[in-house]
């Protein structure tokens, strides 16, 4: 039996992760499969019970049920408990298991972009507060950075996550980010502001450090207006679509037993499917 795997959401339809198994699974000549399944609220138990059943080897979980799935698992990982989230699952010995690869995706992705960049990284500012936000501050806190300022429009959003993450993370102002740029060694977006349909992201980078790094997890656009800018200052920019094409390494390792490489041509397919929308 081929192994079968899934990613499951509500909606699903836009969900770029079957390209990027799809590619892996065709480069590496295995058999295997990966499919949206579109699961409602309602339906998530149900479809536990059909991994558990042994239909798939795993798979992905997104919007809306990172955090619902967590309670259903045999096993969690540390990253999973620290965020609350499970996005990729597998079975082992009969024991549903899920991790979290966010936090791993966006590290692989700047590790790959900014080689070194945790020697001189001291001060990070996250703007942002959500779910991609306490995943990179988990990340960049496991890291080593000295100091990680959260800036929210909700400030109390950022005071909570500051709180539940611990030193050295510490809350700000959203109406502060623009004084905080010139002491921070890295920057990023972890909002939605700035994405297509979305308003833009109004930061002040006139400050910004000489070699600064700003990352924007936002690839769509592939290149948002914060980083056509900070590149215009002589800043390292990272991109949101290697995060996305690292978080799901972990995973297909799992369930296909063969760890793939984010390749050039990987990305340039995700790009030209990105620019087709
Ligand atoms: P995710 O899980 O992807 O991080 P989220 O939990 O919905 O998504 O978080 C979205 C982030 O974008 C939040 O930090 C949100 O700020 P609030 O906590 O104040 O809502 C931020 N965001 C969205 N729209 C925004 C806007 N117009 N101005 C400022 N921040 C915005």
């Amino acid at each position: 039996m081929i192994p079968r795997c899934f990613v499951i959401g509500h909606p699903i339809a836009h969900s770029r992760s079957p390209l990027i198994h799809g590619a892996w699974l065709a480069e590496h000549g295995l058999d295997g499969a990966y499919d949206r399944i579109d699961v409602a609220p309602a339906g998530l138990a149900a479809f536990v019970a059909r991994i558990r059943a042994g239909e798939f080897a795993g798979g992905n979980v997104t919007v809306p049920h990172k955090e619902a799935v967590l309670p259903l698992l045999d096993e969690t990982s540390e990253a999973a408990r620290a965020m609350g989230a499970a996005n990729t699952l597998w079975l082992e010995d009969g024991r549903l298991c899920g991790d979290n690869t966010d936090a791993a995706g966006f590290l692989g992705h700047l590790d790959a972009s900014a080689p070194g960049w945790d020697a001189r990284v001291r001060t990070a500012l996250l703007l942002g507060a959500g779910g991609a936000a306490r995943a990179i501050a988990h990340g960049l806190k496991g890291r080593g950075v000295a100091r990680i300022v959260l800036a929210n429009r909700n400030r109390t959003r950022a005071q909570e996550l500051a709180a539940s993450l611990g030193a050295p993370l510490e809350a700000a102002e959203w109406s502060a980010r623009h004084g905080l740029v010139p002491a921070a060694d890295l920057i990023v977006n972890t909002t939605s502001l700035g994405m297509k349909g979305q308003p833009p992201l109004d930061l002040d980078l006139s400050g910004l450090k000489p070699g600064a790094i700003v990352d924007d997890i936002v690839y769509v656009p592939l290149k948002t207006a914060l980083l056509v800018e900070a590149e215009r200052r002589g800043a390292t920019i990272v991109d949101g679509l290697g995060m996305l094409l690292h978080q799901a390494v972990p995973g297909f390792a799992r369930w296909f037993g063969v760890t793939p490489s984010v390749t050039a041509s990987l990305r340039a397919r995700l790009e030209a499917d990105i620019l087709g929308t």
